[in-house]
């Protein structure tokens, strides 16, 4: 059985375990979004960014037409690429992303970054933070103009909920002064390694729900900050592994379920039909306060997810 909570304003059940859709290649995405599907997951998250929209939509189209599941069960996520925060752009960019998906309303869309880099044709493959000169250039659209743009996908109708991913507190608490709509999740980097406790309590107290990314923290980078480097893969440290022998489950339940049953909502990602099922298993067991303290015990503020010139090309410390 999944699990769901219920976002703020709407009200919508978002399932606490859903699939994440990063770094699946085209070829393979409808086939890994049509078995994840099928598998029982609910929640696609995706976004522009990842270069696979249109093949997520046709995985989830084949899913429909089979009887497997309607769209008003499915919790679909894109996200707005960091160039097209002006207001212009995020509406053209967002029929991008619903072309690309084949529906006609996503359930939550969210602003991937909290800043905008120069715009660029959003039919044209994202080329990350840089432009096609391999250069960091800002754009100058605050994010009250790009807030106001997402406000207004709600009033058409286009979208269900809009949030935010990668914002740390200052520009909450920034946005929260104009929000006509608040924001119904946070996206976040966020795993044993980096276990982002006041932030996810003020956040939580202001009815702002939490999706964690990267769960298995430095399992599955193949760059890491330097600063980050002498830690052990977290999916094989010897507390996760203990209390997955204690539970009788893989090491990935436990890093996930750390999450889960904490009521912040996981988006593994694997193209493994066995993993998506065991991912997807995180409520047949749970984990003890023992267990939660000793996930904790080992936090030490690393994030793997950092634009540092070895991971993204540019420094911005937007964490700090
Ligand atoms: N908002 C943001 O800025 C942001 C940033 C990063 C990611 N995300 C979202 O979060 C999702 C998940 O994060 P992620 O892609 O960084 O990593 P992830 O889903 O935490 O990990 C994916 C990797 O772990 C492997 N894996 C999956 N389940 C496993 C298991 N049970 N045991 C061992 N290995 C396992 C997968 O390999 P196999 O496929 O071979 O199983 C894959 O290589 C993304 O897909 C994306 O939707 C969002």
């Amino acid at each position: 059985m999944t699990n769901f909570l219920n976002l703020n304003r709407t009200g919508d059940n978002i399932p606490l375990v859903g699939f994440g859709t990063a770094r699946i290649t085209q070829e393979a995405t409808p086939d890994v979004v049509y078995t994840a599907i099928k598998s029982g997951y609910r929640l696609i998250d995706g976004a522009l960014l990842y270069g696979n929209e249109t093949q997520v939509g046709q995985g989830i189209k084949r899913a429909i037409d089979e009887g497997i599941v309607k769209r008003e069960e499915l919790f679909v996520i894109s996200k707005l690429w960091a160039s097209f925060h002006s207001k212009d752009d995020v509406r053209r960019s967002f029929n991008v992303t619903l072309g690309n998906l084949g529906l006609d309303y996503i359930d939550l869309y969210l602003i991937h970054f909290p800043f905008a880099t120069e715009s660029v044709d959003p039919s044209l493959p994202i080329t990350g933070f840089l432009n096609k000169d391999n250069n960091f250039v800002l754009q100058r659209t605050p994010i009250h103009e790009t807030w106001g743009a997402m406000e207004n996908l709600v009033d058409a109708g286009l979208v269900r909920n809009i949030g935010l991913s990668n914002f740390n507190v200052q520009s909450i608490l920034d946005l929260l002064t104009y929000a006509r709509i608040k924001p119904a999740i946070l996206e976040i980097e966020l795993h044993p390694y980096l276990w982002q406790e006041r932030l996810i309590t003020w956040v939580k107290s202001q009815g702002i729900d939490i999706i964690a990314y990267a769960s298995f923290g430095n399992t599955v980078f193949d760059e890491v900050p330097p600063a980050t480097a002498h830690l052990p893969i977290l999916m094989t440290h010897p507390t996760v592994k203990e209390i997955a022998q204690k539970h009788n489950r893989n090491n990935g339940q436990i890093l996930l379920s750390f999450a889960a049953q904490q009521n912040i909502i996981v988006i593994p990602k694997s193209a493994q039909e066995s993993r998506m099922k065991t991912n997807l298993d995180l409520f047949s067991f749970k984990l003890d306060a023992d267990d939660i303290k000793q996930l904790k015990a080992l936090n030490v503020h690393a994030r793997f997810s950092d634009p540092v010139p070895n991971t993204y090309g540019f420094d911005l410390p937007i964490f700090e």
